[in-house]
């Protein structure tokens, strides 16, 4: 097991009714910025229990953070933050509405003259203006981590920061929000959580038990649960468990002392800046196409994976092969593309290269667990995908 450093200081607030906790979480005198999406919150009811919370308290609103949060829109955030003294931000949303916030938390202290510099140079943030969150969706883990996802219209980009700074001081999760959400929603999470496990133990057998024991157990689960999460999302108890496995996903906790990969993720981005496909759709793209490409490198964990948590028998490289598949069949299930063409857009045959074409601009392309996936070979995983 490599070494690690475990400090999660969010406090993390789950179950029904949490909300009530808010007026003693926030310091007192606080002078809120309250951020939300498109306006969901306005008709589930999480609104008036939120602002329920806060009579005692100097509260603006900010809302309009879209899918996907927009530099141009967090800007105009930042402008109402700086013009009324803001001192603590409250996020009421899902990843989208968190991240923003994250962004908002580093932007609000940052001193340089470009906030956006903090995107394109990877600035770490030590320090961000203290903030909560009402979590709406389970899916990013956003919640109960430092990191955040910030995407560029004008530019076509979608890049990500991050830092010890950017922790929620609290989260509020109340699983009931599920009730509400629609049925894209719902499979984007359940597809987003999964692949988050899989990014940090779909790489080569270590020696960190718990770690995998942990990690197959929250794929386990989500696969287990998903029908009846997708049909029936006001089960209280079915909603519990997907929010949870969606946080423990993505709360740092299964990634410390073994490889990771993230490269899913990081060609998923692309898809996303370029075509406005949902985040978690982007990962389903690529995710099958992926394994398969790397079914040499990751055939011993595909195999693990294969007959621990899909019960599959045989030999390693039959049972890899077989895992691959029936995972894109449980994304399918869903009712989730898992390639390109499965969603309407334009060109896709061009877009393996001029997804490199975007990716060298930024950076030299080195992912994976063993930094051997290169632009060649993210042209060819997305040339399967399409
Ligand atoms: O905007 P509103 O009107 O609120 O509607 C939202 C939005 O349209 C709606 N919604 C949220 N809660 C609802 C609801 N509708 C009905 N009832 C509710 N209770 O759902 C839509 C999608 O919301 P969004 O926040 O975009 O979804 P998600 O939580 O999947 O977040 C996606 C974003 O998070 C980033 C992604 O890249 C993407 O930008 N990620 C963030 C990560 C992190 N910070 O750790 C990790 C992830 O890998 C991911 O990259
Ligand atoms: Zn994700």
């Amino acid at each position: 097991m490599n070494n690690f450093n475990l400090h999660i200081p969010t406090q993390l607030y789950f179950g029904k009714d949490q909300h009530k906790e808010l007026s003693r979480l926030i310091p007192a005198n606080s002078k809120i910025l309250l951020l939300y999406g498109g306006g969901s919150i306005k008709h589930n009811g999480i609104y008036e229990q939120v602002i329920g919370e806060l009579s005692s308290f100097d509260v603006i609103e900010f809302g309009g953070i879209e899918a996907n949060p927009q530099y141009t829109t967090l800007s105009k955030a930042l402008e109402v933050i700086k013009l009324n003294e803001i001192n603590f931000l409250l996020a009421v949303g899902g990843g989208s509405v968190i991240d923003g916030t994250k962004f908002l938390a580093s932007a609000a202290l940052y001193e340089g003259e470009h906030p956006w510099d903090i995107l394109e140079k990877g600035l770490r943030t030590e320090i961000g203006l203290p903030f909560g969150t009402v979590l709406t969706l389970p899916a990013t883990g956003s919640e109960m981590n430092s990191g955040a996802v910030i995407s560029r219209k004008e530019t076509g980009q979608k890049l990500a920061m991050g830092g010890p700074g950017l922790f929620p001081v609290f989260s509020i999760a109340d699983p009931t929000v599920v009730a509400s959400l629609p049925k894209r929603q719902l499979a984007n999470g359940i597809v987003d959580a999964f692949t988050h496990v899989m990014e940090q133990y779909m790489t080569y057998p270590t020696s960190a038990t718990l770690q995998d024991r942990i990690s197959e157990g929250i794929l386990s689960t989500l696969i287990e649960i998903a029908p009846e999460v997708m049909s029936t999302p006001e089960n209280f108890e079915l909603a519990a468990n997907f929010m949870w496995c969606c946080n423990m996903a993505l709360n740092g906790i299964i990634q410390k002392g073994v490889p990771t990969d993230w490269s899913i993720h990081a060609i998923g981005h692309e898809i996303t800046a370029a075509y406005g496909i949902d985040h978690a759709r982007t990962l389903a793209i690529v995710l099958p196409s992926m394994y398969r490409y790397k079914l040499e490198k990751k055939e011993l964990k595909l195999a693990q994976y294969g007959r621990r948590v899909l019960g599959l028998t045989g030999d390693d490289r039959k049972v890899a092969e077989q895992a691959i598949d029936q995972t894109e069949d449980f994304f399918r299930s869903l009712g989730i593309g898992t390639k390109l063409s499965d969603y309407d857009v334009d060109n896709a045959s061009a877009f393996p290269q001029s997804c490199v074409t975007s990716m060298e601009k930024q950076r030299t392309i080195i992912l994976g667990e063993h930094k051997d996936i290169r632009s060649k070979d993210v042209k060819s995983i997305l040339e399967a995908a399409i």
